[in-house]
């Protein structure tokens, strides 16, 4: 018998100082941007804002429908969007934050299991890391360094060839 241990390292930054100025300003953005989720039923907006390979910085927000399955994540938003506008240019990083109307937006949250699949997915197409910035509207910030470390033992479309 062997065993295989899977490691997830997070960075933990107290403030947003800590941060490089681009990761700053894409933590910014992204709390702004909780503004444009429409999420009446839930009342717990997300917006995920990426940094392209080429520069550019496009964001995505939670949709919701009366139909709740019709509803779909921020960063599935985004990266739908991504794909379509800018095929082929690699994501290098996402941050990710929320802003919860029935609480508080104090800690990171991080990508639902969906969400996980579609970023893995992503790097794969690529063939490049995508790290990601989670922060709540205040507190600490945590960088995952890859996409695909969230999500071990994925099932992969390698499997389908
Ligand atoms: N949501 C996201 O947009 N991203 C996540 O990673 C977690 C959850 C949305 C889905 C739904 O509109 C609301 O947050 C509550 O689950």
């Amino acid at each position: 018998m062997e065993k295989k241990e899977l490691k997830l390292s997070i960075d933990v930054y107290n403030d947003l100082s800590e941060l490089s100025p681009a990761d700053a300003q894409l933590v910014t953005e992204a709390r702004k941007a909780t503004q444009f989720a429409y999420a009446p039923y839930s009342r717990f907006r997300v917006a995920a804002v990426a940094r392209l390979a080429n520069g550019k910085i496009i964001s995505g927000t939670n949709q919701e429908n009366a139909s709740f399955p019709a509803g779909i994540c921020a960063e599935r938003v985004l990266l739908s969007s991504i794909a379509s506008q800018f095929p082929g240019i690699a994501v290098e990083a996402i941050a990710i934050s929320y802003k919860n109307e029935n609480g508080e937006s104090k800690h990171p949250i991080s990508p639902c299991g969906i969400c996980r699949q579609s970023l893995q997915e992503y790097e794969q197409r690529m063939k490049h890391p995508i790290r990601l910035i989670l922060g709540g509207q205040e507190g600490k910030t945590y960088i995952i360094h890859e996409a695909a470390s969230l999500l071990p033992l994925a099932f992969t479309g390698d499997e389908l060839l």
